[in-house]
């Protein structure tokens, strides 16, 4: 079983000894964990000696009238699955361990990446995420961290992060973990009701369509920004028909800049982009995002 550490002081304690024979890993999580989550901790384990797991469910990143009061706390049963994957601690701190003063007066503000896509609708919400891992980073001092691609603008933040305020520690993107039916998994897939899991995978399939359409207009130098509009046109004519709505459905470079519209100029770069949705069903808001090599 792994060992959970409820406090700073015991869980430094217990890594300062280690910390210098030994690679640590950390992979930060809110909990209610999935086979997503436990390919993280798969992966830190090939990649490090030591595995350290977070589970708090940060209400930094959390917006007025957001689900942080129901966000689903599942302490025990995430520590049996994580005990499955051979994590080494779990850090489970109380708000007021992470937070002694709430909301706290010093601030990481993540700037322009973070205010488009999700941003737009969740203003203040990665802001939260910036401080909570920035704290996560100094708490565990990690060699590696390892974050879902599934959360695609977290993980640009948190690169920016690292670059911004020089932390010691590599990042790892794991690709995203599919049902079988593609959808991507996801905590929140538990607020779906039966019939809205049935149709879910459409933002995956549709996500596909509109890779594959892509590609082939990039390859056909047919590429411009009134072809785009028409395939994001019929992509939200896909989504929304099966009850989804859309709060973004954009195409990026895979830094999150705007796009070039010249086809050429994709090509020559190799300029791979990627397509980022994020979509309510019912009671779930559900992230999703393709890449799309250009060669
Ligand atoms: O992706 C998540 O689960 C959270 O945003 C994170 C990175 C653990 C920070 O609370």
């Amino acid at each position: 079983m792994p060992i959970i550490h409820h406090h700073i002081s015991s869980l430094q304690q217990t890594l300062k000894p280690l910390r210098s024979q030994q690679r640590i890993a950390l992979v930060p999580t809110m909990g209610n964990l999935h086979a997503g989550h436990l390919q993280l901790v798969k992966m830190a384990k090939q990649q490090a000696d030591i595995v350290v797991v977070s589970i708090f469910v940060n209400p930094t990143q959390f917006g007025i009238g957001e689900d942080f009061d129901s966000y689903p706390r599942t302490l025990e049963a995430d520590v049996a699955k994580l005990d499955s994957v051979d994590a080494d601690y779990v850090f489970a701190p109380s708000i007021d361990e992470m937070y002694p003063v709430l909301p706290p007066p010093t601030k990481v503000i993540a700037g322009a990446i973070a205010l488009q896509l999700c941003g737009e609708s969740r203003p203040t919400h990665f802001d939260g995420v910036g401080i909570v891992v920035a704290k996560l980073f100094n708490i565990v001092q990690p060699d590696v961290a390892f974050f879902g691609q599934k959360d695609y603008q977290q993980l640009a933040i948190i690169k920016q992060l690292v670059r911004d305020l020089s932390y010691q520690v590599e990042i790892v993107g794991a690709p995203i973990v599919r049902a079988e039916d593609g959808l991507a998994l996801s905590s929140r897939n538990q607020y779906l009701t039966d019939a809205e899991r049935q149709t879910a995978p459409v933002l995956h399939q549709a996500l596909q369509d509109l890779a594959e359409q892509l590609a082939q207009k990039i390859a056909e130098d047919s590429f411009d920004e009134v072809a785009l509009q028409s395939l994001l046109t019929r992509a939200t004519q896909h989504i929304t028909k099966a009850g989804f709505a859309i709060d973004y459905l954009e195409v990026k470079t895979t830094d999150l800049q705007p796009i070039t519209f010249e086809a050429s100029t994709l090509k020559e770069n190799q300029q791979d982009l990627v397509i980022l949705v994020a979509a309510k069903l019912g009671q779930a808001r559900l992230l999703d995002n393709q890449v799309v090599k250009i060669n």
